[in-house]
């Protein structure tokens, strides 16, 4: 049986800054899969060397090289890639991740705001599917043949004009285009491109997004704890929570869209491409809740 690997692979997480994010679940994930190298990437190196330390705490051998850029930046991409080329030869795998909300209503959203959420979410989507495929042609006695795996991290949002104001729902409808159509641009280069569409998830999002909005390094002081916190105290608040009574009101942990992540980017998810995986805990397709069926009530057990 293949198995969800990334051993001897070398290649790029972006949004992995955060201290609790699925970026840098996605690394964590990515080391304990055997990878050699990860770039990881974010426009804040606030948590960097403690992600390190985690990635060296785990036991894996795995080296965490650390880059600040901003993914909306072709030029700053093109450094990237030169750094990874010249260095280690090779790039196998690039999870195209970071984002940002704006949660304003259209009243408040100016044109700025709205462009900027295209440039880092839909611009930076396809300098990756640009740049990183052109990395992943690279041949070399070590990689005789060019193969790569893309991974987006696009949103339920796309799937509900409900999710998430009209500047994020829009780039990340974009993202899952630049998905469908880079896995057939790609398809005579043997790199996949697919995506996780995640819904809600504990992170750090609603401290980062502010700041990663305006474009420049920033730094944040709170503490993992205290951002996690804060998190949940936002999704309970839309009444979504890990205690609630039905499955589809779950609020996932980060680590749970990293598992899908490398899934796709694995050989085991070789059938895949240009897909879109929806990992929201079945919100989406439950819709409108009990609203029509009623309270749905825990399943008989099966009587022998
Ligand atoms: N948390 C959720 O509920 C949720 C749901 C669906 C999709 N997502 C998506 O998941 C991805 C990761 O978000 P997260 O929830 O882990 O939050 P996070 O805040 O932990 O991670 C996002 C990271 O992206 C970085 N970033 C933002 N703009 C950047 C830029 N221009 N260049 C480089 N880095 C930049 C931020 O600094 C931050 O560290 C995002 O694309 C987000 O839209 C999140």
């Amino acid at each position: 049986m293949v198995e969800a690997t990334l051993k001897g692979q070398v290649g790029v997480v972006t949004g992995a800054g955060s201290a609790y994010g699925i970026g840098r679940s996605i690394v964590l994930a990515a080391a304990k899969s055997g990878a050699k190298v990860v770039y990881a990437c974010d426009i804040s190196s606030s948590y960097f060397a403690d992600l390190q330390e985690t990635v060296k705490a785990t036991g894996c051998d795995t080296i965490v090289e650390c880059h600040v850029f901003d993914i909306s930046s072709e030029e700053q991409t093109l450094i990237l890639i030169q750094h990874i080329l010249k260095n280690y030869g090779r790039l196998d795998f690039y999870f195209a991740n970071a984002g940002f909300v704006i949660y304003r209503g259209l009243n408040d959203l100016s044109v700025s705001q709205f462009e900027r959420a295209m440039a880092v979410m839909q611009t930076g989507t396809f300098l990756a599917l640009k740049y990183g495929s052109q990395a992943m042609s690279v041949t070399s006695s070590d990689k005789p043949v060019p193969k790569g795996n893309i991974v987006v991290t696009s949103s339920c949002a796309t799937l509900s004009g409900a999710f998430a104001d009209m500047a994020y729902t829009t780039a990340k409808n974009g993202c899952n285009g630049l998905v469908r159509s880079g896995s057939v641009q790609l398809s005579s280069s043997n790199i996949r491109v697919n995506a996780v569409a995640p819904g809600p998830v504990a992170t750090s999002l609603m401290s980062t997004s502010r700041l990663a909005e305006e474009g420049v390094e920033y730094k944040l002081e709170k503490t993992v704890e205290e951002i996690q916190k804060r998190s949940a105290r936002i999704f309970e608040g839309f009444g979504i929570g890990e205690e609630q009574e039905y499955y589809y009101n779950r609020c996932s942990a980060p680590e749970e869209i990293a598992n899908v992540a490398i899934f796709l980017a694995s050989d085991l998810a070789s059938a895949m491409n240009g897909q879109i995986v929806v990992a929201d805990n079945g919100k989406t397709v439950a819709a409108t809740g009990e609203a029509f069926t009623g309270p749905v009530p825990p399943i008989n057990q099966f009587k022998l």
